[in-house]
């Protein structure tokens, strides 16, 4: 079977954000920034040596606590970011749907954001024409469709950031929490959505919180700690590892389970 993502040793560092406000030289010693500087730790190390393969086709969930490097893996796969080092091969058209604010113009109408959007995924203008009214027809937005894109509310705006990204007609699809957002609804209709891509046999990376829902619907898991891969295995298993995990440092994973009343 082809893959349709590969990574092979991905490092990716981050310059730390540099301290607020005015530094002296007197600062840097007192604080050890000097220190810091001096022996090189002016980096984060969001991915540290991530070898991956994704088959065509599988749905992979990616856990891990805040901070783990989830969303870095999916920018990576996405082209936003390009790896320290290390290789991506990336077989195939990707839509992503990272998180809000990412990608539209807040200035420009959501009839120029779809087209900026799908030309951005790499569609001909006849293709986008083809796809725009579907595209306005799920997110809802027809009488909102030629106004600025600033002036939608949260819930509008992820319509269109999921209906642009699922009809561009990804071979995988980057999602990064986004089934929470909008209301009830349309996360229903959302969900639909991406059952019916699952069964289209379409690679899939989804990065969530919800556990239950990676280890119901992803077919494998993995679990990223610290920039690594801790775990990768069928989904229900690395999410019960992990909740183990949680578990045993009293960590968020016991505390989400306290019941009140
Ligand atoms: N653009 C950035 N600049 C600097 N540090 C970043 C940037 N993006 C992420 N990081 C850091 O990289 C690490 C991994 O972040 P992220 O991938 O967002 O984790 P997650 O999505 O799992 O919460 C964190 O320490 C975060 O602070
Ligand atoms: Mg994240």
């Amino acid at each position: 079977m082809t893959d349709a993502v590969v990574l092979e040793h991905v490092w990716k560092l981050f310059r730390r954000y540099p301290v607020r406000g005015h530094t002296t030289l007197k600062d840097l010693i007192v604080r050890g920034e000097w220190r810091k500087r001096f022996k090189g730790q002016q980096h984060v190390e969001a991915l540290r040596d991530v070898s991956l393969q994704v088959p065509q086709g599988l749905v992979l969930g990616i856990i891990g606590s805040n901070g783990s490097g989830k969303s870095t893996l999916l920018r990576l796969v996405a082209g936003i970011y390009r790896p320290s080092s290390g290789r991506i091969v990336v077989a195939g058209r990707v839509a992503a749907l990272l998180h809000l604010g990412l990608g539209f113009h807040p200035e420009l109408s959501g009839r120029e954001n779809i087209i900026i959007g799908g030309l951005a995924a790499g569609l001909p203008r006849r293709e986008i024409r083809r796809a725009f009214d579907g595209i306005v027809e799920f997110a809802e937005l027809r009488e909102f469709i030629d106004a600025p894109v600033r002036t939608y509310s949260s819930g509008m705006y992820a319509r269109l950031a999921f209906s642009v990204a699922v009809h561009v007609n990804p071979d995988i699809l980057l999602l990064d929490e986004v089934l929470a957002v909008g209301d009830e609804r349309f996360s229903e209709k959302s969900k639909q959505r991406m059952d019916r891509f699952k069964r289209e046999g379409k690679t899939i990376l989804f990065v969530s919180h919800g556990l239950d829902k990676v280890a119901e619907w992803c077919h494998e898991a993995i679990w990223l700690e610290g920039g690594r891969v801790r775990a990768r295995g069928p989904a229900e298993a690395v999410v019960g590892e992990y909740r183990n995990s949680c578990a045993a440092d009293g960590g968020f994973g016991t505390r989400a389970r306290v019941r009140h009343g």
